[in-house]
């Protein structure tokens, strides 16, 4: 139930924020022609998308990783480090 819970949220929302706000990229009518011209010279009529075919798609991915520059879903974490390892200690 935890992992489902973790999973859930952690995966749901992210995933919905990131792909809401690159709609909105969209808006953009340049941005929004070149998305769905990588999208259809890479991916075209497939049934099957390969790992290959989502790494050419390049424009996407950067218009991607600004969505996330812009509007990160996660925009801080509370982690802190339990033990700190210093430089000098590790030679
Ligand atoms: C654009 C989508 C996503 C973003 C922006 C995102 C962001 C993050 C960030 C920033 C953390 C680190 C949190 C921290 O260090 O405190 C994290 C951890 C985690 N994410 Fe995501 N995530 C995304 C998608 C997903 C998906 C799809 C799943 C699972 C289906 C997932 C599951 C997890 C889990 C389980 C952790 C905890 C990992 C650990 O304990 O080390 N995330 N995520």
């Amino acid at each position: 139930m935890d992992d489902f819970v973790t999973f859930f949220v952690a995966g749901q929302e992210t995933t919905a924020n990131t792909v809401s706000f690159l709609m909105r990229e969209c808006q953009s009518k340049e941005i929004k022609e070149k998305l769905t011209q990588e999208i259809d010279n890479v991916i075209g009529e497939k049934m099957f998308i390969e790992f290959e075919d989502l790494m050419s798609l390049e424009y996407t991915t950067m218009a991607m990783k600004e969505a996330l520059r812009l509007y990160p879903p996660v925009a801080l974490t509370f982690r802190y480090p339990r033990i700190v390892i210093l430089h000098s200690q590790l030679e």
